[in-house]
């Protein structure tokens, strides 16, 4: 186990009717006489009610507060820079984003950004440049799935370069972060899927790893993966098991927190080559690891079968083969199955990726990305990918 430090100030307020505390905890957070940009996507929150809730408890405690409305999924650089712009103009000193991971990391980055010592916001991101300063970010979350309401990270896609990149900085961290399952119940079959697959590959791009001797978070990480692949199809059957909901929201939190990834290194070469997917072809992030994921598995399974093994055993149940290849294999295969029981793409096609013709271009970008040299900075740590690597993988992703 590596050495490590954690400290992760979030308030995580969970359970029924938590909402309704937006009010009181945004007037003890930002403290008095401070503006608030309220932040969020399209008509998900004004449909459920929960626009109208928000507002009025925002009113009742007296919080001045503006809005900016808009973000789409795979949130945009243009949005963010409006963001900047509107809270600098009206004095803007805390954010409260109500949505999913997509308005979150919006809120984020404006968060970011407005401090102009922090310099150019896209830069911050290309060079990865600890902040000077953050503003402060609370959420109430409605889409189980990107952990951003407990993470420091933030995802932004700048249409006009073509890239989607992330960023982390302790600083954005939500102050708190109220955490509802009645929120998710308005959610269609396809979000439930992508969150699930998310959080799922939350936990592996922590489990994948070369790091000996790391049992607790082996067993934390193989623990929530169960529980997951138990409650999700539930939901499937019913969109309202509070229940279901519960385990699934809990879980979609610690995915990535970073508690199940302390003393060890980690990958994320599955969520580095899922982004440049959907950086060119818009899909949902969860669906792009569902295809990338087994691909890569698959790739990495003739030096690390003994990991995929002890996945397969203690995850799905998978009983031991005569080698670890193949227990591994029906790992794979235990995986792949249940992606398409939650109804997730698991292929390329399947995606609306018709072809082969960007694989190449989208590969080098995963590795250049962030090249000052022209040299190819590998994705991964589990297994090393170079671009060469990555066309493999995305090559094996167009079969299951
Ligand atoms: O825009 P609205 O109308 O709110 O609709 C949203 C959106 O269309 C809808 N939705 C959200 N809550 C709903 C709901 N519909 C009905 N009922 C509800 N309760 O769902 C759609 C998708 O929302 P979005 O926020 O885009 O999804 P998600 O939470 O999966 O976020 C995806 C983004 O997060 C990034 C991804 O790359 C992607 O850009 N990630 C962020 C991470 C982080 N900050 O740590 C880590 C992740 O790995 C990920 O990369
Ligand atoms: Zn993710």
């Amino acid at each position: 186990m590596e050495n490590f430090t954690y400290f992760c100030p979030t308030h995580w307020i969970f359970g029924r009717d938590t909402q309704a505390r937006v009010g009181e905890l945004v007037a003890r957070f930002a403290g008095k006489n401070a503006t608030v940009l309220l932040h969020f996507g399209g008509n998900s929150i004004k449909r459920s009610g929960l626009y109208d809730t928000t507002v009025s408890a925002l009113r009742e405690r007296g919080v001045r507060f503006v809005e900016l409305g808009g973000v789409v999924p795979n949130p945009r650089l243009n949005l963010v820079r409006e963001g900047i712009r509107l809270c600098r103009d009206a004095g803007v000193s805390f954010i409260l984003a109500v949505g999913g991971g997509s308005v979150i990391d919006s809120a984020k980055a404006i968060a970011a950004g407005i401090d102009a010592d922090n310099g150019d916001i896209w830069e911050t991101f290309v060079s990865r440049r600890p902040l000077k300063t953050a503003v402060p970010v609370a959420t109430v979350l409605t889409l189980p799935a990107t952990g951003s309401e407990m993470s420091p990270n933030t995802v932004i896609t700048d249409e006009a370069s073509g890239y989607k990149l992330g960023y982390g900085d302790e600083k954005l961290r939500p102050v708190f972060s109220i955490v509802n399952p009645e929120l998710f119940f308005t959610l269609p079959p396809d979000q439930i899927a992508n969150g699930v697959s998310d959080m799922m590959s939350h936990i592996f791009e922590r489990y994948f790893s070369n790091t000996p001797h790391c049992d607790i978070t082996d067993g934390l990480c193989e623990s929530v993966l169960r529980t997951i692949i138990r409650n999700a199809p539930c939901l499937l059957e019913n969109p309202e098991n509070y229940d279901a909901w519960a385990e699934i929201g809990f879980a979609g939190t610690v995915a990535h927190n970073n508690l199940l990834g302390l003393g060890r290194e980690q990958d994320w070469a599955c969520h580095g080559m899922e982004h440049e997917i959907s950086a060119i072809y818009d899909v949902a992030h969860g669906a792009g690891l569902a295809v990338v994921t087994p691909a890569w598995m698959k790739f990495v399974l003739p030096e690390k079968s003994a990991k995929l093994a002890q996945f397969a055993k203690n995850v799905f149940g998978v009983p031991a083969g005569t080698t670890d290849s193949e227990t591994a294999q029906a790992g794979i295969n235990a995986l792949t199955a249940f992606y398409k029981k939650m109804g997730l793409p698991t292929t390329m096609r399947e995606l609306g990726i018709p072809d082969a013709s960007r694989f190449e271009e989208m590969a080098k970008k995963a590795v250049l990305g962030r090249s000052r040299d022209g040299n190819e900075i590998p994705q991964g740590n589990f297994r090393k990918l170079f671009s060469g690597d990555i066309v493999a993988i995305y090559n094996l992703a167009q079969h299951d």
